[in-house]
């Protein structure tokens, strides 16, 4: 069969196969809590003063329209999922859709989304690990508490974080997923008592001027400044939930459980969001925002409450790994469906038989997330992360479009209301903001997938299992 019509039916994965299936061990309210332990992170705690900078007090919008971008693209998720409730994600619904070329291609982006979005996360957590490192006089050399671009040699506290992440994760995805709703309720907690004590300070006053950059995006020097520019960064703070989908196959009522736990997890992080950008802004002028790495514990800071800014402190440094967690999660997944497919080795799909995981795909993958981590800059990988996800939202959406025409009558466990108009929305929505990115991010994007290209002639194609059938 030539591979331009290599296609799974829709029927081979809306069952589940009985040979090498993960367990069904997880139901909602382990999805929820791995949805929100993928959404909340890097993106509220830190990357909220960035965007202050880029945008001023209109950072406020450009969360808004981050938000409305992602929940299109949830909603299309939830469809695809509850219909496809196979782990593999955005790259099984393109397998079945658009056919193996393409499923491909979005595999492939992925993995590069998956991993960097690992690797970006435990570089911030070095961050405010390195802080507590430093203030306990441990010792412990500069050079090894940063990469090459920021000033060090070698970013240790991050390669330990990813390593560490992937280990629990290789022991079993229950005992992982519990230990991940504790640590979710303590991220939670902590941006109650932020939101708490920054509110009684609110002034309008801090709100003006409102978009001192405009509502576009405007490039000076590297960045892309305006509401716009920032909406394109702050993308980062809301995805997360798409880990979720990954773990369809490990859901024990994946009609149910998936549509509560992607809805329910994206509608609590964007209101969790509003609400604590509001207080940040109307606490705090944003320029003093955008000049901290550590935004919300400054602004407890200046408003005289430093024993719950170190709360803060503390909270990100015990709940940011549930962000590598959850996209660890995915990605090990990810690599498993590929590797069963045939178009990645067959031996690293292996599920282990005490764990009931692909605890060598888990291990493979904490080691690539740590390399990346402890030597690449972070703002490069965290633009190639975005970049990664904008385009498998795309995918997703087209694959919604897609099968509504080739399989109308399939049943679906949840139809996205308004499809044409949601599909439109996150696929033009993701376009708009993959365009805003900086150029570099863009080549690097397109010399990854090349190198996709070639692996799949070189490799996949003839391996796949489908051209073997
Ligand atoms: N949304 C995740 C974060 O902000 C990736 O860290």
């Amino acid at each position: 069969m030539s591979f331009w019509n290599r296609r799974k039916s829709l029927e081979s994965v809306s069952a589940r196969q009985s040979h090498s299936a993960l367990r069904p061990t997880l139901s909602w309210p382990h999805l929820i809590s791995l949805g929100i332990g993928g959404i909340v992170g890097t993106g509220i705690y830190t990357l909220i003063g960035v965007g202050a900078g880029l945008a001023g007090p209109a950072v406020i919008l450009s969360f808004m329209v981050a938000g409305l971008v992602c929940a299109c693209a949830a909603l299309a998720y939830t469809e695809m999922s509850t219909m496809m409730p196979m782990a593999g994600s955005a790259y099984t619904y393109s397998y079945v859709a658009l056919g193996e070329f393409p499923a491909w291609l979005v595999g492939w982006t992925l993995i590069l989304e998956y991993t960097v979005v690992c690797s970006v996360v435990a570089v911030g957590w070095s961050g405010y690990a390195g802080g507590v490192i430093r203030s306990s006089g441990l010792g412990i050399p500069e050079a090894l508490l940063a990469g090459p671009a920021a000033g060090g040699i070698i970013n240790l506290p991050a390669i330990v974080i990813a390593l560490a992440v992937a280990g629990l994760l290789a022991l079993g995805s229950r005992e992982s997923a519990t230990v991940n709703m504790v640590l979710v309720a303590v991220k939670l907690v902590a941006l109650a008592t932020f939101i708490a004590l920054a509110i009684p300070a609110f002034d309008t006053n801090n709100f003006e001027p409102f978009a001192p950059h405009g509502y576009g995006a405007n490039p000076i020097g590297d960045a892309n400044y305006g509401m716009m520019g920032a909406a394109a960064l702050i993308f980062f703070a809301f995805y997360g939930f798409d880990a979720v989908s990954t773990a369809a196959e490990e859901a024990k009522n994946p009609g149910r459980d998936l549509k509560i736990g992607i809805v329910g997890s994206m509608i609590a992080c964007t209101i969790i969001y509003m609400v604590v950008a509001a207080a940040a802004i109307g606490s705090t002028r944003t320029e003093a925002l955008a000049a901290s790495s550590e935004p919300l514990a400054m602004v407890l800071r200046n408003l005289n409450h430093p024993v719950a800014a170190q709360v803060i402190a503390w909270a990100a440094i015990l709940a940011l790994p549930t962000v590598i967690m959850a996209f660890m999660y995915g990605q090990s997944r990810i690599f498993f469906v590929m590797a069963r497919d045939g178009l990645l080795p067959q031996r690293l799909s292996a599920v282990s038989e005490k764990s009931g995981t692909p605890a060598l795909m888990t291990i493979i993958t904490g080691v690539i997330v740590a390399i990346i981590a402890g030597f690449l800059p972070l703002q490069r990988i965290a633009e190639v992360a975005n970049a990664g996800t904008l385009v498998a939202f795309i995918a997703v959406a087209v694959c919604m479009l897609v099968l509504r025409k080739q399989a109308p009558n399939a049943p679906r466990p949840f139809r996205t209301p308004a499809a044409t108009l949601v599909a439109a929305g996150a696929i033009l929505g993701c376009a708009y903001l993959f365009w805003s990115l900086p150029h570099i991010t863009k080549v690097t994007f397109v010399v990854w997938n090349t190198i996709g290209v070639i692996v799949y002639f070189v490799y996949a194609r003839s391996q796949s299992a489908l051209a073997r059938a």
